[in-house]
């Protein structure tokens, strides 16, 4: 038999630890923000009955990209391709008793079918945030002042990134009375204008007229009209006063009063996802070595009441993580972790490992993380490891240290080495966390 393969299934990453330090960071800055705006941590099952997605998730999500099965006891159920519809399941099951309106979040894996590229993966991690029971233009902006302070977390800045947003219900009358699609045009329409940046321009012209049929000759020159539109006031004569638009207007405004300046009106942004009823918003890389989506979300009233309960009005928003890695990359906002152990307890000699053991369980008892070197191995061997681990301090026990209670410890990150005695690593270790040295960088 052949070896068996070491890579991990397509799509899918593993993660050493090294990778989740890094992933451990984008959730904590996540979870800072979530928690700053008053939401609640939930967790939901990997799996789900299959019809919860292709109830409302929509055809490209539910039918080709969810892994779907049926278990052994015939039942068809799929593994979580999103939150959104499990997060409405546990509200709807709690409809009376939850306290609304309810602010929850996660952070949880998900997998979808999908040609693995790019910011892409078949397996991924996203927050959630979801705001229910609040209908109107204050809570969406509420979710994208918490996705922006999710963004702006890790030290960017408003020329990093744009918010662009607009409106479902927009999105379907324009769709009828300024092009004069039926409802399987207008649905096709969407759909070709969600990947609108990812085709060539002929393919993408090409489809539009497949879609206008008889009527390409008039509904071409109002497609490119349509798409030229970057403001609200450039909207056609007649629209502006829609209640859509009037929405659209005062998310912008408050958005605009908590000082964020970053946002857009995009009459071209879609949002794959059926069940969106409201405004819908995507974060963008404006960086040209990353122009592309980040995260995105909306209001989605009608989610809550397919489970048989009163309707909520929600709105929330996904971010995924692969994405903002790929942002902090590039714009450069990623530091470099050290291990979140604090000492690597070095033994100089055999004889002496049970006074070390002690002396780790000692910086323990006071809240130090310490690895001991149990392998009897040289020295410089030792001292490798804990680099390779990134440890940032080293400290040597031989018996004079341990019958002074003195020992010498070596900052891995600068070379300094110091000698100290265990109430002093205390202080030196915690010193560097209240630094906020915790995540900090490790250069070697
Ligand atoms: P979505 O646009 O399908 O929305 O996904 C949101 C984000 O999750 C994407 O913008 C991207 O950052 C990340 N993501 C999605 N698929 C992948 C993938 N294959 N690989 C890597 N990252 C991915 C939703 O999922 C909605 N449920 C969001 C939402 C929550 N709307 C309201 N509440």
């Amino acid at each position: 038999m052949s070896n068996l393969s070491t890579q991990s299934y397509k799509g899918t990453r593993d993660y050493y630890p090294e990778d989740k330090r890094l992933q451990n960071y984008i959730f904590k800055v996540w979870r800072e923000a979530a928690e700053g705006f008053g939401y609640e941590e939930y967790g939901a099952p990997l799996i789900e009955p299959l019809e919860i997605y292709t109830a409302k998730s929509g055809q490209e999500l539910a039918g080709e990209q969810t892994y779907a099965f049926q278990d052994r006891g015939e039942r068809m159920v799929a593994i979580r391709p999103e939150m959104t519809p499990s997060v409405s399941r546990m509200v709807a099951a709690r409809r009376q008793e939850m306290p609304m309106p309810s602010r929850l979040y996660s952070i949880a894996n998900f997998m979808r079918y999908e040609r693995p590229q790019r910011g892409r993966e078949r397996e991924f991690w996203q927050l959630n945030a979801d705001l229910f029971g609040v209908e109107g233009a204050m809570a969406d902006a509420e979710i994208i002042e918490l996705s922006y302070a999710c963004v702006m977390g890790f030290g960017a800045t408003e020329d990093m990134f744009k918010i662009r947003v607009n409106n479902r219900q927009l999105i379907n009358q324009l769709m009828s009375e300024f092009l004069g699609l039926d409802f399987i045009g207008a649905t096709m329409m969407t759909k070709l204008l969600d990947k609108k940046d990812k085709l060539p321009v002929e393919e993408f012209k090409r489809q539009a007229i497949s879609i206008f049929g008889a009527d390409a000759e008039k509904g071409l020159p109002k497609l490119a009209d349509l798409i030229s539109i970057s403001t609200l006031e450039a909207l056609p004569p007649g629209l502006a006063n829609l209640p859509s638009v009037v929405e659209m207007r005062q998310v912008m405004q408050s958005l605009k009063k908590k000082g964020i300046n970053n946002v857009v009106f995009d009459v071209t942004l879609m949002r794959g996802l059926d069940y969106y009823t409201g405004t819908v918003f995507e974060f963008f890389d404006t960086s040209p070595e990353n122009n592309r989506a980040l995260f995105g979300g909306g209001r989605y009233d009608g989610l809550v009441g397919l489970f048989g309960v009163e309707p909520v009005a929600t709105v929330g928003v996904g971010l995924g993580a692969t994405t903002m890695q790929q942002f902090l990359e590039v714009h450069k906002l990623l530091p470099r972790f050290a291990s979140h152990t604090d000492v690597y307890v070095a033994v100089v000699d055999e004889s002496v490992v049970d006074g070390a053991d002690a002396l780790a369980r000692k910086l323990r008892s006071e809240g130090v993380r310490v690895e001991l070197d149990i392998t009897g191995r040289k020295l410089d061997k030792q001292i490798k490891t804990a680099l390779k681990k990134q440890i940032p301090f080293v400290a040597f026990v031989g018996e004079d240290e341990l019958s002074s209670g003195v020992y010498t410890v070596r900052n891995l990150v600068d070379s300094s080495e110091e000698k100290m005695d265990a109430v002093r690593m205390v202080t030196v270790v915690r010193d560097r966390r209240y630094d906020g040295d915790d995540d900090a960088v490790f250069e070697v």
